[in-house]
């Protein structure tokens, strides 16, 4: 059973294998989401570049877009020989390429679909198939579309929900404007736990400070963060303190990208970009003397060709001292 307490979100272009190394640095236990990768490409790409990743990022789950059974249960299969710890299905994404392909948040209006695609998933594989959905969409946003969703997937056999509790309108709204304009609903997902307590329901959205995740903590079995854990990686250097009792010292910042120097030197060896690592560095100095400076250096240097290494430390130099 993979410990949910605290996971950080799967985010496009954002929790990249780079990012969730840099994550890992920050908290030996989290659980890291990968970007959503759909069937087609599992099926159809580079498998090795689109779900590679450092042994060091367990507990590590691999988010799918899809809606076909066999081939979502053909990707699980490819995810657990990968080494991923956990499937999940991505039910919560409106943008209209996703809603083109009919999966992501649309199929929040066929159960019967996502029921059956774990069903055919959890046959195939050991590790668990979870879903990420919203609490409604359009104008199926009653509890009671929502409760009959998680009873018909829950029958199938999906044992743990993330929910993002606000629901998604498919039309007029970009996703951006889907993660901010409908409102968040915490209560619907507490209601959903009363309904289904043999469920592990995490909760997911708007959750800025590991204060708040305790509180969700509460009422609910984990908390998924997003958008605050890569615009400002540092604010969870307590999480392996206040969710699994591990005292391990905490790092500072420079001590934190100290420990991914190598990480970098190693891809850079293997012929990767520069800034494909080093752009995940921009948020990990924030309010600290020196992060505006931090900031500006990075943007500035981390692109230019050949650059390597040298471009880091220099912008560790600049900082005036240990934060
Ligand atoms: C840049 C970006 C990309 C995202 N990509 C995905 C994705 O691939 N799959 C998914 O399920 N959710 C995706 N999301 C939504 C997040 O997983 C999360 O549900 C949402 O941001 C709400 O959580 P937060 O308020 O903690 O950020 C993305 C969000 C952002 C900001």
């Amino acid at each position: 059973m993979i410990n949910r307490l605290i996971a950080v979100a799967p985010m496009l272009d954002w929790t990249d294998r780079h990012f969730r190394y840099l994550m890992r640095i920050i908290s030996k236990h989290v659980l890291l989401y990968s970007e959503m990768v759909t069937c087609g490409a599992v099926l159809h790409g580079d498998r090795h570049r689109l779900l590679g990743f450092h042994s060091a990022e367990h507990p590590v789950a691999l988010q799918l877009g899809g809606a076909d059974a066999t081939q979502l249960a053909q990707c699980a299969v490819v995810a657990e020989q990968f080494g991923y710890d956990e499937v999940n299905l991505n039910v919560g994404c409106p943008s209209d390429r996703v809603q083109a392909g009919r999966f992501g948040a649309c199929l929040m209006l066929e159960p019967d679909v996502v029921a059956a695609a774990v069903a055919a998933m959890q046959a195939v594989v050991n590790i668990p198939v979870t879903v990420k959905s919203r609490i409604g969409v359009d104008q199926f946003d009653q509890y009671k579309h929502l409760y009959h969703f998680v009873k018909t997937v829950a029958e199938a056999g999906c044992q743990v929900f993330i929910i993002h509790a606000r629901k998604a309108w498919l039309q007029g709204l970009s996703p951006k404007q889907n993660r901010e304009i409908p409102p968040l609903q915490y209560e619907v997902v507490q209601r959903l736990k009363q309904d289904f307590p043999q469920l592990t329901l995490v909760i997911n959205g708007g959750i800025t400070d590991l204060i708040a995740a305790r509180q969700h903590h509460l009422a609910l079995d984990g908390v998924m963060i997003g958008r605050q854990a890569y615009t400002d990686p540092y604010s969870l250097i307590e999480v392996d303190r206040l969710f699994y009792q591990d005292e391990h010292p905490l790092l500072s910042r420079q001590q934190v990208v100290a420990q991914y120097l190598p990480y970098i030197a190693d891809q850079l060896a293997q012929g990767e970009r520069l800034a494909s690592m080093a752009k995940h560095l921009l948020g990990l100095l924030q309010k600290v003397p020196g992060a505006k400076r931090w900031r500006r250096y990075l943007s500035t240097h981390i692109h230019q060709p050949n650059a390597g290494v040298e471009v880091i430390e220099q912008a560790l130099a600049l900082l005036p001292n240990e934060v």
